[in-house]
C-alpha cells in the first residue's frame, strides 16, 4: 500500500492546503496528514489541538485520509512508516529554496525519506496560513480561501484576539 505524509503547521488550514492533500488522495493509497511544529513560527494562532480538528473536519470527504500530529522531527515521525512519501505542496520559487534545504536536512536524519513536491494550483498561489490570520484579524471575508467547515473558527478566534 502507498502512503503519503503530509506535513504542515496548517495554523490555520487554507485551501491552497486542501488542494495539495486531496490531488495527493489520488496518488496514493493511504495519506496521513501530519499537524507539527514549525520553529519559525512561534505564536501560533491556534493550539495543535484546534488545529487537528480544523483539519479532521476539512478533510472528511477523503476517505483515504487520517489526521495525525508530531512534536518531533519530520524525517523522525516518517520512519514510523516505512516506503512512506512525504508529499508538500510548492508555490513559488522562493518555497522551493527552503524546501530543498529542508529536504537536504531531513535526508541527513533518515536517508531513506523520500519527498516529493505537487506544484500549487495557480488560484491557490498567493494563499497561505498568514495571509489568512492577517485577513481574519481586520475581520475580511475568509470565503475562498479556507474550507467552509473552519471559517467561523478562525472568525471565532480573532474575536478573541482584537478584543485581548
Ligand atoms: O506549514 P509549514 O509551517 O510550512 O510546515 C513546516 C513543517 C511543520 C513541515 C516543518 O517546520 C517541519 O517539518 N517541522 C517539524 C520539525 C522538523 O522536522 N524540522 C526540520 C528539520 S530541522
Amino acid at each position: 500500500m502507498s502512503i503519503a505524509i503530509c506535513p504542515g503547521s496548517f495554523d490555520p488550514i487554507t485551501l491552497g492546503h486542501l488542494n495539495i492533500i486531496r490531488r495527493t488522495s489520488r496518488i496514493f493509497d493511504r495519506v496521513i496528514v501530519c499537524v507539527m511544529y514549525n520553529s519559525n513560527k512561534t505564536s501560533p494562532m491556534f493550539s495543535v489541538e484546534e488545529r487537528i480538528d480544523m483539519v479532521q473536519r476539512a478533510v472528511y470527504k477523503y476517505p483515504n485520509v487520517t489526521v495525525d500530529s508530531s512534536a518531533g522531527l519530520l524525517a523522525e515521525y516518517a520512519k514510523q512508516f516505512p516506503g512512506a512519501v512525504v508529499v508538500k505542496g510548492l508555490r513559488a520559487a522562493s518555497d522551493f529554496e527552503y524546501e530543498f534545504q529542508m529536504n537536504l536536512i531531513n535526508k541527513k536524519i533518515n536517508p531513506e525519506m523520500e519527498t516529493m513536491f505537487l506544484t500549487s494550483s495557480g488560484k491557490y498561489t498567493f494563499l497561505s496560513s498568514s495571509v489568512v490570520r492577517e485577513m481574519a484579524r481586520y475581520d475580511a471575508d475568509l470565503k475562498g480561501l479556507v474550507p467552509d467547515e473552519i471559517i467561523e473558527d478562525i472568525r471565532e478566534k480573532a474575536k478573541q484576539w482584537r478584543s485581548s
